[in-house]
Parts: structure tokens; C-alpha cells; sequence
């Protein structure tokens, strides 16, 4: 397959596992729940074609690439948003510029810890929030494991 059909392929996959999703939850809304099911289970085999393609556009890419592309872009999307608000005045554009900016914000600090070695570890005492069950550690390390849902220390972040 040629670049160009691989690059639509994955557009294509990854628009239809969004699609699929809000429609499953549109299912779910209305009380059909084996229609949201139908949804959910082709937007996930939608996703694994997109990340297939993805793959193969991209090789096995480093976290840190990924993260300089979500900054890339979501510094993109706000600078987007910001001028579509200031050609028709829509207040709504002006406000997902600033949340677009905050993301770039977000991945940017997060690669700065990553980077730098300390994203589980800092200078003063900190809390440490499990994301997968909401345990709160505190001290100047996140715990290697968390003491309540076994999660690894990536699970942690700092609150
Ligand atoms: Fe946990």
C-alpha cells in the first residue's frame, strides 16, 4: 500500500472509531444497549486497523516524540481556534483555544518530568494520586507500587 492510501486509511479508521463510540453512546442513551455493544466492538476494531497504520507510518516512536507532537499540535489547534474566533466572534472557539492551549501546557510539563527524570520523585514532600483507584500517597517519591490496587508507578502522578 502506498503512503498516501495508508495515511487515509488511518484518517479513515481513526474518524470511524470516534464515530462508532458517540454513536454506541447515543445507543446506550436511549436504552438500546445491544446496539451500543454493535458500536463499541466495531470502534475498537476501528481503532487497532488506525493503530496498525499508524505503526506503519511511524515505527515504534519514543514516548518523548509523542508528547512534542501532542504539544506540536494542540498548540496548533489553539492558535487555530483563537483565529477562527476573532474572524466570527463564537465564544466557544475562544474558550477551546484556551483549553487546547492548557493540553500543550499539560504534555508540556509532564515531558519536562519525563525528560528530567522526575516523574516520580522531587525535591520537597508531594502527594502521589493513583490514577487507577484514587490512592493518595505522600512523600518525595511516588511508591514503586500502589498499596491499594497493585498498580505499577506509572499509575502515579503528582498531585
Ligand atoms: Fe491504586
Amino acid at each position: 500500500m502506498d503512503k498516501n492510501k495508508m495515511e487515509e486509511s488511518f484518517r479513515d479508521e481513526a474518524v470511524g472509531h470516534t464515530l462508532y463510540k458517540i454513536y454506541g453512546d447515543r445507543a446506550r442513551s436511549e436504552g438500546l444497549e445491544d446496539i451500543a455493544r454493535l458500536y463499541y466492538d466495531t470502534s475498537e476494531n476501528e481503532l487497532s486497523h488506525a493503530k496498525a497504520f499508524y505503526d506503519e507510518l511511524n515505527g515504534k516512536e519514543a514516548i518523548e516524540k509523542q508528547m512534542r507532537r501532542a504539544i506540536a499540535d494542540e498548540e496548533a489547534d489553539a492558535r487555530k481556534y483563537h483565529e477562527w474566533h476573532a474572524d466570527d466572534g463564537d465564544a466557544r472557539l475562544l474558550a477551546l483555544s484556551k483549553i487546547e492551549a492548557g493540553h500543550g501546557e499539560r504534555f508540556k510539563k509532564r515531558l519536562r518530568d519525563f525528560e528530567g527524570g522526575t516523574d516520580y520523585n522531587c525535591e520537597k514532600p508531594a502527594s502521589w494520586r493513583c490514577h487507577r483507584c484514587g490512592f493518595v500517597a505522600s512523600g518525595r517519591n511516588a511508591p514503586t507500587v500502589c498499596p491499594l490496587c497493585f498498580a505499577s508507578q506509572g499509575s502515579f502522578y503528582r498531585m
